[in-house]
């Protein structure tokens, strides 16, 4: 097995790259990448890109927060990132009376820089660490291996970790379990909001256009990583200042044309470019549906009460728009893998599969396993969906839903008073928590509904047993809506999780009975406990047994065919790639072709006053009617180019990423993917996937001009011919 992994890495710097599929690991560029690479454009060399002791582009690109990417874009440890990776913290940020969100906001000098939970982490190098852990885990089971590995990981990574130096490792398995690749990183922990355009500029379009091309979103903000005065990474401190960085990227605003060389460098959360067709088959007809039908629900209600109260709009905002992201997501994925009739394809494949591995013992009978797999989790796959995307759909169910830990601690034979309390303030600290984020109108809709369509859509032996009789015997006819709202109201009246008086009393004589009786945490711990006790062993052999099929078969794909294994880059998991390829127009469809940039006529065009996702700020109208542009026009149009689109293979978790010329200079940031290319985790489609970044000119232009910021463009080493 290790041996074919040799070879592998070996083949990955020989391969032959097409099209523009591939998230290639920045420190394993084979020689034939690279010169791919500088066919397509590219003029830097390969130490420029990525160096373990001299600093290089990898040096400027950072992980922000829980999920995006940022860049260094100055000597100061200037951040940019996108609009909707720094929302969450814009949007906490504000109170209706100071609403960055909806005003936006510019710090005109460091001292008025806002102080953020945001932490950012910069890759220091990467470690191959299969022999280490294939050595820990020789002669077990899969099942014995899969238990292990947590502990295994962990006693390498503390071999690594520097406490002192803010630095700790992560490992990640590549190729579905054939490899493993440590990342050590340097997380910084004092980050400071410098700027964010008002969120008609940020998220220009909303979810009308979300996930689409031609889109005119600035969707950018700017941070500011701070350290210690000798650069060492610590809590928010007065005395911290601005971090030096190894690199920073220049930024280009010369402006670009069809066919420019573009490269994104970044963290692409997750594909499965290896998913079989039993997959997709459940995730086309049960898994996506269930998604899209109760977030479609909660999206509504939530919208209700958003639009009415400003103060609900703060509250619900980042939530709402995870949520909406990725419902659009996944109801555009299952429309796009059917177009490309990817279940088919995948279908062809295995069945090429099976004849070659006929005779072969070990991969003989991967998908008669795979069918039987399937066959067994498949009867509750819907359930588990309405549990996750449903009922823990209400924030106060979920909420109690983690309270199933306190009544299991109060009940424990033997444990001490000291441990309950220990647990009852954890909880205590969580309901605070909640609560600050809690919108009773929306949530008691969202409960009630919720409720109901479990009980319509799930099969009945599937429900928690009582749940239900007893909601008929007190509030009626379950087929009634008026039966759930009433219950739901009942339950929101009496539950002690939103009443200080009777929440207090229970902390300070703390009874299990009471915990039980109270009536959202019966309900959540009776769906809950109906999950996690009966659904989610068989979701974890379920998951468990295709992470052991998966390994085998792409273990077997690569034996069966060489060439191709040559062409293999490893599965996003939220680690370092690059992406190489062109700025680039597309055709979407028959007689439609699409241009590779859009422009200002274009925002003009779309606006709509007073539209909660189309309206725009009074002085940008004005600015862009004068088409007051300075610098940052496009010569050859003779205005300013918002976003433009390159073949790059990116997903979700590449957001704020810089888009970076042949030279390495910044010339936008990657912010989304386009409709017709939604299958992207699963399957890329060359001629129509496309990346959707916002020109680093718009970015300028609008902290420049619209927010008068003229001290951050000082900050930035532009380049203008
Ligand atoms: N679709 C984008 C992504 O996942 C997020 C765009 C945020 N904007 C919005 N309107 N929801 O990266």
């Amino acid at each position: 097995m290790k041996k074919i992994f040799v070879s592998m890495i070996l083949c990955i710097s020989l391969l032959k790259a097409s099209a523009d599929e591939g998230m290639w690991l920045p420190m394993l560029l084979g020689q034939q990448v690279y010169n791919d690479m500088v066919k397509k454009g590219l003029k830097l060399t390969k130490e420029q890109l990525y160096s373990v002791n001299k600093s290089s582009l990898k040096d400027a690109i950072i992980i922000f927060g829980g999920g995006c990417t940022g860049e260094i874009v100055s000597n100061e440890g200037l951040i940019f990132t996108n609009h909707h990776c720094g929302y969450d913290a814009i949007a906490s940020s504000s109170t209706v009376e100071h609403n960055y969100l909806k005003d936006g906001f510019y710090a005109l000098s460091k001292d008025q820089e806002i102080q953020s939970k945001l932490t950012v982490q910069f890759l220091d190098r990467i470690v191959d660490v299969t022999k280490e852990v294939e050595d820990a885990v020789k002669g077990l089971s899969w099942a014995e291996r899969t238990e292990k590995m947590p502990d295994v990981f962990k006693a390498i990574t503390n071999k690594a970790a520097d406490k002192e130096n803010g630095l700790a490792g992560r490992i990640y398995s590549m190729f579905k379990g054939n490899q493993y690749l440590m990342y050590v990183y340097k997380t910084y922990r004092d980050i400071r909001l410098v700027g964010t355009p008002p969120e008609s500029i940020g998220k220009f379009g909303g979810d009308t256009d979300n996930w689409e091309w031609p889109r005119h979103t600035g969707d950018f903000s700017v941070f500011r990583v701070y350290a210690t005065k000798d650069g060492k990474p610590s809590e928010f401190s007065a005395d911290n200042v601005p971090l030096k960085p190894k690199h920073f990227l220049p930024v280009s605003i010369k402006g670009i044309k069809d066919g420019d060389y573009a490269m994104i460098y970044g963290y692409p959360g997750g594909t499965n470019r290896y998913e079989t067709s039993y997959g997709i088959k459940l995730k086309n007809d049960i898994e996506n549906p269930s998604l899209v039908n109760l977030r479609d629900t909660r999206l509504k209600l939530m919208h209700e009460q958003m639009i009415k109260d400003p103060a609900v709009k703060l509250k619900l905002a980042s939530n709402y728009a995870g949520v909406a992201n990725y419902w659009k997501f996944f109801d555009g994925e299952t429309k796009q893998l059917k177009k490309f009739h990817t279940y088919e394809e995948k279908q062809a494949y295995e069945n090429k599969f099976a004849a070659w591995a006929k005779g072969k013992a070990e991969y003989e009978n991967l998908f008669t396993e795979y069918a039987k797999n399937y066959e067994t989790w498949t009867p509750y796959s819907k359930s588990r969906q309405y549990y996750n995307e449903g009922i823990l759909g209400s924030p106060l169910t979920a909420f109690a839903a983690t309270l199933v830990k306190l009544e299991a601690d109060m009940v424990k034979t033997g444990i001490s008073s000291a441990d309950i309390k220990k647990s009852i303030d954890a909880a205590a600290a969580a309901r605070k928590k909640y609560l600050v984020a809690a919108d009773r109108p929306s949530d008691e809709k969202i409960m009630a509904a919720v409720c109901q369509l479990f009980y319509t859509d799930i099969d009945k032996n599937q429900h928690p047993i009582g749940f239900y009789e007893g909601t008929k015997s007190v509030y009626g006819d379950l087929k009634d809506d008026a039966t759930y709202k009433k219950w739901a109201k009942d339950v929101f009246d009496r539950t002690m999780i939103l009443d200080d008086t009777k929440w207090n009393a229970f902390v300070a004589n703390p009874d299990a009975t009471i915990l039980q009786n109270d009536p959202a945490f019966s309900y959540a711990a009776a769906f809950s406990k109906n999950y996690t006790m009966k659904y989610l062993p068989l979701y974890t052999a379920f998951m468990n047994k295709n992470a052991e099929l998966g390994r085998s078969y792409l273990k077997g794909v690569m034996e069966m065919n060489p060439a191709a294994a040559a062409k293999m880059y490893p599965d996003a998991n939220f680690s370092m790639r690059v992406s190489y390829g062109n700025v680039k127009s597309y055709k979407p469809r028959d007689a439609v072709s699409y241009d590779y940039v859009c422009m200002g006529k274009g925002i003009l065009e779309k606006y709509v006053a007073g539209d909660y996702e189309f309206d725009l700020p009074a002085k940008q109208i004005e600015l862009m009617k004068k088409k007051d542009y300075g610098q940052y026009i496009d010569k050859g149009r003779k205005d300013l180019v918002v976003c433009f689109i390159t073949t790059n293979d990116i997903t979700g978790g590449n957001s704020g990423s810089p888009v970076i010329d042949g030279n390495g200079n910044l010339i936008g940031l990657a912010f989304d993917g386009n409709y017709e290319a939604l299958s992207h985790k699963i399957a890329f489609d060359k001629d129509l996937n496309r990346t959707i970044c916002v020109d680093v000119r718009y970015v300028l232009w609008c902290i420049d001009k619209l927010g008068g910021a003229g001290n951050l463009i000082k900050e930035l080493k532009l380049v203008k011919q």
